[in-house]
């Protein structure tokens, strides 16, 4: 195995660094708490970030560390400027900021601006005022349908289950207007017809840039802009926020205005010269849809959600890849990668689901289908290695580096995801995936918080998956990312052309099995229920460079080796 560390490939110019960097997500709420409350803060990013530069990743991207009530994880924002005092100060942001470059990491951080907290003065001031006045206009308020306006004025469903309305009670006491709010009625949409709402966000996305950020991930890239007339829509059941495989118009989702806005804010990157970066959170399907959003003189990434949400079987994986190739190619894009965010179940636990899970759900004690832990595991590995092989960007989600699973057995009375409360208990929510992270296999709260502390529970089992029970560990899934991203570089897999290989060993490849070559690299997949043995793919162990699992004489189902060519 190659643990040599490789400058950087060349063929892209380093003003073009995102297109073919790993960036790391991290949740900073579960990172590491530096201050012993039990919530993981910027200090505690700053004590800890060697071991994400060690790991061998291009950037980070933190997710929101602004003041905010939390009622959505910090998604709900009631300051944009301003770090919320349980992650610390602005002044510890810019330390970090300082930090990560320090390390030679790029920090792209979270904007949101499709809507903002109830608790932002800009909200507060429209409750306060008339309707039709210049404060109400900076949102989307109407009356309400029915003889006496009781009746939401559209049938919108917020993502997180409910009416995507809720009715004000006006100052003098009356019942009043009713305002959107596409996630929890503490996020109230704003109206970006309002040049007020796009001038203020320009000055949002300089004050970061001013504090030397590298850019920014964009929350619900596809929203913002509503159909004129706010027309009824109901998605179809199950649909999640994605949509079906075929582009369907949605009056709230993937409006053409959408793009001008983007424009917009291109225009204001490219003020601080040409390497910042827009990374687009846009569920739109088909690809070729989303790859809109990467246009030249768009935002520079897109999530591949079509990816992640890819059935763990050969026609899909290579389907997937091979569309996402085309589809960002068409553009001039680089395609990302990404199996896991703080949104979805992680993708050690959720390849290996038997039942449906729409995206959101989350799973928990009682969902159907609950995988087996080291079939998940397993997969998880296969998958991550085969995607650090694949051609462009890749997102790693904190913790997968560990292995890390979904925490299915989270009580009742912890859970904090809107989602959970707003079905009353229907569906899960995305706190699963959101369990802070083991660093000590022997500490306290595996050392996530020297005063032992955890704002949600964390398993038992995770004890043998911190990070020091892996580090320097052969085979574990820690150094096998290691040894993956330290090897993509070297061989610079991430500028190289992706071949399908389709004949191994003078036989066609086996059912289930993928194969690809990338530079010097040819990588194989078995997604397959049975061993391969090497012979029958004319391999021989002397190739190996890395595995997801151990090779002897055969590939183990869900394994994915690389092999020097
Ligand atoms: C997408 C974010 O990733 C998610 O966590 C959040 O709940 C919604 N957008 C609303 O901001």
């Amino acid at each position: 195995m190659s643990t040599d560390v490789a400058p950087a490939p060349t063929a892209t110019s380093e003003s073009e660094w995102w297109r073919t960097a790993v960036i790391y997500q991290i949740y900073p709420r579960s990172f590491a708490d530096g201050d012993g409350d039990g919530i993981g803060d910027l200090v505690g990013i700053i004590d800890r970030l060697d071991s994400i530069a060690e790991l061998g990743v291009d950037a980070i991207w933190l997710s929101p560390f602004y003041a905010s009530p939390q009622r959505d994880g910090g998604y709900d924002v009631s300051d944009f400027t301003t770090v919320d005092p349980i992650f610390g100060t602005n002044v510890d942001a810019r330390r970090l900021i300082g930090r990560a470059h320090e390390l030679g990491l790029r920090v792209l951080v979270d904007v949101v601006p499709n809507h903002t907290s109830s608790e932002h003065r800009w909200f507060r001031e429209a409750l306060r005022a008339e309707p039709g006045s210049a404060a109400r206009a900076r949102y989307i308020f109407r009356d309400g349908a029915g003889e006496h306006g009781e009746l939401p004025p559209n049938n919108w469903q917020s993502i997180f289950g409910g009416p995507a309305w809720t009715r004000i009670v006006e100052a003098d006491g009356s019942p009043g207007q009713w305002y959107l709010h596409l996630f929890d009625s503490s996020q109230p949409d704003l109206e970006w017809g309002s040049e007020q709402v796009r001038a203020e966000f320009d000055e949002v996305l300089r004050f970061w840039l001013d504090l030397g950020v590298d850019g920014f991930r964009v929350d619900v890239a596809h929203g913002l802009v509503k159909a004129d007339g706010l027309p009824d829509y109901m998605p179809a059941e199950n649909a999640g926020s994605m949509g079906g495989d075929e582009w369907e118009p949605i009056p709230y989702f993937g409006q053409e205005g959408v793009h001008d806005i983007w424009r917009r804010w291109r225009r204001v990157l490219e003020e601080y010269g040409p390497d910042r970066i827009l990374a687009a959170e846009a569920w739109i399907q088909p690809l070729g849809r989303m790859a809109q959003w990467v246009r030249p003189d768009e935002m520079h990434q897109a999530f591949n959600f079509a990816f992640l949400s890819a059935d763990w079987d050969a026609a899909s994986q290579r389907a997937v890849i091979a569309e996402s190739l085309d589809a960002f190619g068409a553009v001039g894009a680089p395609s990302t990668w990404v199996l896991s965010n703080h949104d979805v179940v992680r993708h050690a636990s959720r390849l290996a689901l038997t039942a449906e899970n729409p995206q959101g759900h989350g799973i928990g004690p009682d969902s159907p289908g609950l995988p087996i832990p080291e079939l998940g595991l397993r997969r998880a590995r296969a998958a991550s290695l085969m995607m650090l092989a694949l051609p462009g960007s890749a997102y790693l989600y904190q913790g997968e580096e560990l292995g890390l699973p979904e925490h299915v057995f989270i009580e009742d009375e912890h859970r904090q995801d809107p989602t959970w409360f707003r079905t009353a208990g229907e569906r899960y929510g995305r706190d699963g995936c959101r369990v802070p992270l083991p660093w000590t296999s022997d500490a306290p709260a595996y050392g996530f918080s020297e005063a032992g502390r955890s704002w949600l529970p964390q398993p038992e089992e995770w004890a043998t998956l911190a990070r020091d029970a892996q580090r320097g560990v052969p085979g574990s899934t820690l150094e096998m990312y290691r040894s993956a991203l330290a090897a993509r570089r070297t061989h610079g897999l991430a500028v190289a052309e992706l071949a399908w290989v389709d004949e191994l060993g003078g036989a066609s490849v086996p059912e289930q099995v993928l194969a690809f070559d990338v530079a010097g690299v040819r990588v194989v997949v078995n997604l397959s229920e049975a061993a391969v043995p090497l012979s029958d793919l004319g391999v021989h162990t002397d190739q190996l460079l890395i595995a997801s699992a151990p090779v002897v004489d055969a590939l183990e189902p869900d394994c994915t080796v690389w092999l020097l060519r």
